[in-house]
């Protein structure tokens, strides 16, 4: 388990980096107040460069250290057959849609205390982006 949970946090710190790269801050660090930004609709295509983050530990089709993500707009949580989720997120009840794919990405252990996945994205608009591409993805 350690080595899995070592491996695990290792890429996301790669994935955290990529991020920094792309000028999106996911650190809970202290900021100034920023001026109230407007979240406008996810933009799909930005969501798919973003996603390049969560590539460190996912991918559209194959499981990987996640779960595959094709489909998942509209799918329960944990409920691909061949990956081995944590006992949490699989009894989690929750299905995925906007609104619970934004609580997640906000942070995964709020939303679901015992998760096994450790990454999150704190800005508002990179998440509706991010979830404009998984619902793209889902829809063909
Ligand atoms: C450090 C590795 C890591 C990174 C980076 C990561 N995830 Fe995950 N993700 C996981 C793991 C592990 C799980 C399974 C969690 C569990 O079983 O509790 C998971 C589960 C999920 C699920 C639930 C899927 C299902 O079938 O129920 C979604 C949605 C998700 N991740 C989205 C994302 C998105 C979007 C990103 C990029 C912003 C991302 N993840 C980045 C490791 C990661």
């Amino acid at each position: 388990m350690d080595t899995i949970d070592c491996a695990g946090r290792r890429v996301a710190r790669a994935a955290a980096a990529f991020l920094a790269l792309a000028g999106i801050s996911i650190a809970a660090v202290a900021q100034p107040a920023a001026p109230a930004a407007k979240t406008s609709a996810g933009d799909a295509a930005h969501g798919k460069a973003l996603y390049q983050a969560c590539a460190a530990c996912h991918s559209i089709d194959e499981n990987d250290v996640g779960p595959k993500h094709r489909g998942v707009v509209g799918r329960r949580a944990g409920s691909i057959a061949d990956y081995a989720y944590s006992p949490a997120l699989r009894r989690s009840g929750i299905t995925w849609d906007e609104a619970t794919l934004d609580r997640w990405l906000v942070n995964p252990s709020a939303l679901v205390p015992g998760t096994k996945m450790f990454f999150k994205i704190d800005d508002a608009q990179a998440r509706a982006d991010l979830i404009a591409y998984l619902k793209q993805q889902s829809s063909r």
